[in-house]
């Protein structure tokens, strides 16, 4: 054994533990609200903060110098932190497309999901979106709606062609694997000629989904269990999407069998999905998030797609461009177009008849 590799090593697996406990620190910012809170970017010292706060002074000092030691805030003289316009924008700006604090939110939920994976690597069989309870959606919802609440309608949408006149002119749209609703939401608000129909299997998204038809006020959306209710077997739908969930489901080749029955043949099947390699050393050496993302696979995605027994377990990063297109084609979809939409983790895809 080589001492200056040990301990190279040694730095390697205590990097990762302390980005475990700066991920727990920020979701404990983000819960009692301190990047809010330290939004005006004027650096404060933990006295002024637990002030400002109404926290305890010891503990908030104590965040703030991790905060400062993990760099998320900036270290200013006389003992004071700030937090940097950047850090606004992902910390603190839930309208900001570039928000994550809400991939945070859903942390002791899904780090809790460990205790029972044993077991699913044993038997092979993982657990449902569910697993994670009500917070496990509203996480989601959280970490994906800031991306699709700024740019889905105004720039997403006029890069497909014809789908923007379609949905001014009215016509049947469905978001399946809809989450809490929220992108299915943003069309129906913008276009009130259209009807909007979502579908979902977590219970907990589908609760989410219509406290937020409720909040949104509109009468040209609805929400489906997709278990109770599948998709129609005639072609219906003009627009359909996909977002971030091709890759969760046990059977995705179903539901894309489903999706062709329910469009029409000039309708058009926006897919968005992880931008993934198609081998592990690709994956690994083009992809900076590649560990996160396996980590990720193995506490939820890859444990959806493989919660029924005979689950094809694609994981995060198992649907990749080239078997998105084949697998298109196989459910009868005969034009595959990848378009580049500047997301920095996403894919997206146009998929016709
Ligand atoms: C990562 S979430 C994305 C949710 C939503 N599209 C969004 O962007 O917020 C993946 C979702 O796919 C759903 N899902 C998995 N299999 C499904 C299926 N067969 N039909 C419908 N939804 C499914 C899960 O319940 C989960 O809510």
């Amino acid at each position: 054994m080589d001492a200056d590799r040990l301990k190279e090593y040694l730095k390697e697996v205590f990097g990762a533990l302390s980005g475990a406990m700066t991920s727990t620190m920020i979701y404990l910012g983000d819960r009692m609200g301190l990047y809010r809170a330290l939004a005006d970017g004027v650096p404060v010292t933990s006295v002024d903060f637990a002030t400002r706060t109404g926290l305890s002074e010891r503990w908030i000092r104590e965040w703030l110098q991790q905060q400062g030691a993990a760099g998320i805030l900036e270290i200013r003289e006389g003992g004071r932190f700030s937090l940097s316009p950047e850090g606004v924008a992902v910390l603190a700006d839930d309208s900001h497309p570039a928000f994550g604090a809400g991939f945070f939110s859903h942390l002791p939920q899904t780090i809790q999901l460990a205790e029972r994976l044993p077991e699913a690597f044993r038997t092979g069989v993982g657990l449902t979106y569910d697993a994670m309870g009500p917070e496990g959606a509203r996480g989601i919802e959280r970490g994906l709606a800031p991306w699709f609440r700024a740019l889905l309608v105004p720039l997403v949408l006029p890069r497909l062609e014809g789908v923007v006149p379609a949905l001014e002119a009215g016509m049947s749209v469905a978001d399946v694997g809809c989450g809490a609703g929220v992108a299915l939401l943003e069309m129906a608000k913008a276009f009130p000629s259209s009807e909007f129909h979502g579908y979902e299997i977590s219970h907990h998204a589908l609760d989410r989904a219509a406290e937020n038809l409720a909040e949104a006020g509109v009468t040209n959306a609805s929400f489906h269990d997709a278990h109770q209710e599948p998709l129609p077997k005639r072609a219906r739908f003009g627009f359909v999407t996909t977002f971030d969930c091709l890759h969760d489901m046990t059977d995705p080749a179903s539901v894309m069998l489903e999706i062709r029955s329910a469009i029409r043949d000039d309708g058009t099947w926006l897919i968005a999905d992880i931008k993934a390699l198609p081998t592990f050393e690709e994956n690994v050496e083009k992809n900076p998030m590649a560990s996160m993302m396996y980590g990720t696979s193995i506490l939820t995605c890859m444990s959806s797609a493989l919660s029924e027994p005979d689950g094809l377990g694609l994981g995060t990063l198992g649907f990749h461009s080239e078997l998105a297109e084949q697998m298109t084609r196989e459910a009868g979809f005969s034009h595959f177009e990848a378009i580049d939409l500047g997301h920095p983790v996403n894919a997206f895809y146009v998929v016709k008849p």
